[in-house]
């Protein structure tokens, strides 16, 4: 490459909601590993992330965190920003949709778009799923739900913006047709024709008025900007389009490549390069819709309490080893499955046995038998120029695989030569050359080969393992060229290793006793959780959502308990007479365990009024206590003693 050529990469923004998980990793990761690559074949490379942080869903988990909504996702955010870190992502920036550049330039597109009468004021009746962030029409609704996540959605209606999408139904046509990879890999393309662009494009709605966390619509402050418009904005806010220094847009956009899991491919492919279309942008040249990583049970939720820690994981078997897993494990695009017996097992395979054996072999003996310094003696045999070949041929179709995003397969590849080189070991029998003094030469030429294939090899892998290629580098001794992309196909050109025995890089791992160490450790985190936190865990298995209609039908009252008896023949229940304004009734409630009949007399406690009469033991039961459950063995009135008896709780 004389100039540099740029490539510019993206991952999706994500959501500061929960804590990362696993599936989240996946992603940024294999952005990395494509950036790293890149980079290292002479790229110019701008790789990008960030947080998506507007939206309804995030305005209120912050207001049940009891949190602004900026304080709220400034602590995810931070968390966010570490794990990358752990994770070795090698981000060129990082976006926030809150920083101040990105709100001016999306409040800039959206003004451009409404002075160009691509967006235009109507009224929004329709369905809103807030998880997703997206609206649906009737028909677009499976059994009611959203479609994407299964979801309850809620009817909207508002004044809204609207953006033109229908009228970029031909242009996006086009751009599929023309650019056949501009939707990777070949399954998405159909996905999106089959299920959005073939029934028709409709206009999009564009803005919202029912909540405030968002970027406010310049010239109609009631709105603010619609998220998804905001989100896919970043990829050229990033760069600085639209502010006073765009030196980065100049230099980077179109992107070559936005990487995003498949359930976003639509807002990928056919808002996004609407909305560019319409700025007059360049679209990108490639969305690439990669898939889910799965547990067996189906996908990763915190509602089902199955999420798998990326931190954990790295700090248990190293960072290396979970990026390669997860480059490895699955073909890219593909839906995957995780679990800790695949990772263990690939660890052991891949990592300790066939390159940690090749890498502790080479070293030893050449330490062994030479102290170290290995050279080409010239002493060649026909299995070396096997090797050789093999070796041109891995890097080619490595070469081919990375550029497609093909990590799995790339990888693969390269465990290929792995393979070879300690066959090779085994044919060219080198501790049996090393008995014999004729056989020197031959001996360093075979230790020297080794060491070329372990050169090519770390080179290689330094998409994936970063850290473990620069620590098999130090160990041969290599110099800063032979490190290099440049010399990848120069089998045969360094002139001498230094070699230094090094640490175990993968120690293998005992599969069984791991697993029950691991589910061991599971159940001692899930009882501890329950201790410390019973309140949290309340909330986590909480019902869903409802609104203010719904709360409205419960007629919450303060009564007074002017009596107290125990039920007869029951050891849970107790009978409280009340009153509750000038009306009298009977509870009968579960929380003879904790209270006795004497302590109860003259205290005001909030009770359900409205709930349907039953009849408990014989007591008829007019209404329901409020009580806060602190464990399974604990369990709270909530007491009111000076508020007025009869009186509404709201
Ligand atoms: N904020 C939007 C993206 C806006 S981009 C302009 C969003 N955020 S997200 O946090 O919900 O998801 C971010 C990415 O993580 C998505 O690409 C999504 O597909 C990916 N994943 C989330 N769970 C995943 C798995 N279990 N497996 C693989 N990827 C998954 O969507």
């Amino acid at each position: 490459m004389s100039e540099k050529q740029t490539y510019y990469i993206t991952t999706p923004i994500y959501y500061p909601s929960d804590n990362l998980h696993i599936g989240h990793a996946y992603c940024t990761v294999a952005a990395d590993a494509e950036a790293r690559f890149r980079r290292l074949e002479g790229y110019d490379v701008m790789f990008l992330t960030g947080t998506d942080e507007h939206g309804q869903k995030i305005e209120r988990k912050a207001i049940a965190a009891g949190k602004s909504p900026k304080q709220y996702v400034d602590e995810i955010v931070a968390g966010i920003k570490d794990l990358w870190k752990v994770l070795n992502i090698s981000n060129d920036r990082f976006i926030r949709t809150t920083d101040d550049y990105h709100v001016a330039a999306v409040q800039k597109i959206f003004k451009m778009l409404y002075d160009k009468g691509d967006i235009y004021k109507n009224e929004y009746e329709g369905w809103y799923c807030t998880p997703c962030e997206s609206f649906w029409t009737e028909h677009q609704l499976v059994d009611g739900k959203c479609p994407d996540c299964g979801r309850e959605v809620e009817l909207t209606k508002e004044e809204s913006y609207f953006f033109r999408l229908s009228k970029y139904q031909k242009a996006l046509e086009e751009l599929y047709e023309k650019n056949p990879n501009f939707i990777s890999p070949q399954t998405r393309l159909n996905e999106m024709l089959t299920n959005f662009i073939r029934p028709g494009l409709d206009d999009l709605c564009v803005s919202r008025t029912s909540f405030k966390w968002g970027i406010p619509v310049t010239f109609d402050d009631k709105h603010i900007v619609y998220v998804w418009v905001d989100a896919l904005s970043n990829y050229i806010t990033a760069l600085g389009w639209g502010s006073d220094d765009d030196s980065l847009y100049q230099k980077y956009w179109p992107a070559q490549v936005h990487l995003v899991g498949k359930e976003i491919v639509r807002f990928h492919t056919i808002i996004w390069p609407a909305m560019l279309m319409a700025l007059d942008i360049p679209v990108p040249e490639m969305v690439f819709g990669h898939g889910w990583l799965l547990l067996e049970g189906g996908k990763m939720s915190k509602s089902k309490g199955n999420v798998v820690d990326p931190l954990v994981l790295c700090q248990r078997y190293g960072t290396d080893a979970i990026r390669y897993f997860l480059l490895r494990e699955v073909p890219f695009g593909h839906d995957g499955i995780f679990s800790n017996e695949a990772l263990i097992n690939r660890i052991n395979s891949d990592l300790a046995n066939d390159l940690g054996n090749l890498v502790s072999r080479t070293l030893t003996m050449s330490e062994k038998y030479f102290g170290g310094k290995i050279a080409a003696t010239g002493a060649s045999d026909v299995l070396d120029d096997e090797l050789k070949v093999l070796a041109g041929d891995v890097v080619s179709k490595y070469t081919g695989l990375m550029e497609q995003l093909l990590f799995s397969n790339a990888f693969s590849e390269v465990f290929r030569l792995v393979s070879r080189a300690n066959k090779y070991i085994d044919e060219t029998m080198p501790w049996k050359l090393a008995k014999d003094e004729a056989s020197k030469d031959r001996l360093q030429q075979v230790l020297y080969n080794l060491c070329e294939v372990l050169r090519i090899v770390s080179i290689l892998m330094q998409p994936a393992m970063p850290d473990t290629s620069a620590k098999i580098l130090g160990y041969l001794g290599v110099d800063e060229a032979g490190c290099e992309w440049a010399s990848v196909n120069s089998f045969g050109a360094t002139a001498q290793f230094s070699t230094s025995k090094g640490e175990i890089l993968f120690p293998r791992i005992d599969l069984e006793k791991e697993l029950d160490q691991l589910e061991a450790d599971k159940q001692k985190r899930a009882a501890e959780a329950a201790k410390a936190a019973p309140a949290a865990e309340a909330k986590d298995t909480a019902p869903a959502e409802i609104t203010i209609d719904d709360f409205a039908k419960l007629d919450l009252r303060v009564a007074e308990i002017v009596a107290c008896e125990i039920v007869p023949k029951s050891d849970k229940l107790l009978k409280l007479s009340l009153k509750v304004g000038k009306e009298d009734r009977t509870i009968a409630a579960s929380i003879r365990e904790w209270y006795k009949p004497e302590d109860l007399v003259g205290r005001r406690i909030i009770i359900v009024a409205n709930l349907k009469p039953a009849v408990f033991r014989g007591v008829e039961s007019h209404g329901m206590l409020l009580a806060c459950e602190n464990s399974e063995d604990d369990c709270k009135l909530v007491f009111v003693d000076d508020c007025t008896p009869g009186s509404q709780v709201r």
